[in-house]
């Protein structure tokens, strides 16, 4: 960590939060190791892998390319925080019930990539689910039967 130390604030799962930290420091770091909100995965740590995925003021964002300069003011959603939201529960539920889940490690991503999707196009296609989550990579499922949880979503959200 260098010298100079900013200090930020910040929204996480609706909690107002303070850190102090090296600006370049990620928000990936932030949630992991001063928040404890491990919930959120490392995988590549450049941007590519969509492990780290976040919502910030409503978009996905790869949480390891954020830096702390940016986060003053900012609102985030953690994999954490979808115990308290509808999209977010159903989602959760359908990716058991679909048997998406193998060993997990991308799951948080999935999930977050999922949920800013079904916020914003509640009755997705096939096609744009698979675009919806085009940057997540998952090494273990095939990615079918994670399309297929976040459709059993959709529909249950919709009845
Ligand atoms: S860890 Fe951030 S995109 Fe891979
Ligand atoms: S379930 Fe193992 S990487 Fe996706």
């Amino acid at each position: 960590m260098d010298g100079k130390m900013i200090e930020v604030s910040f929204t996480v799962n609706g909690r107002k939060v303070r850190v102090k930290t090296s600006p370049t420091r990620t928000l990936l770091d932030i949630l992991r190791e001063d928040l404890g909100l491990t919930g959120t995965k490392e995988g590549c740590a450049k941007g590519e892998c969509g492990a780290c995925t976040v919502i910030m003021d409503g978009k996905t964002v790869p949480s390891c390319l954020v830096l702390a300069v940016q986060l003053d003011e900012r609102e985030v959603l953690t994999v954490e925080g979808l115990a308290e939201d509808p999209i977010g529960r159903a989602l959760q539920d359908a990716f058991v019930e679909a048997g998406a889940v193998q060993c997990g490690y991308c799951i948080p991503g999935f999930l977050m990539s999922a949920r800013a999707l079904l916020a914003e196009n509640p009755k997705p296609p096939l096609k744009e689910i698979k675009e919806g989550l085009s940057g997540n990579i998952c090494r273990c499922t095939g990615y079918v039967k994670i399309f297929d949880a976040v459709a059993r979503a959709a529909q249950r959200l919709a009845g």
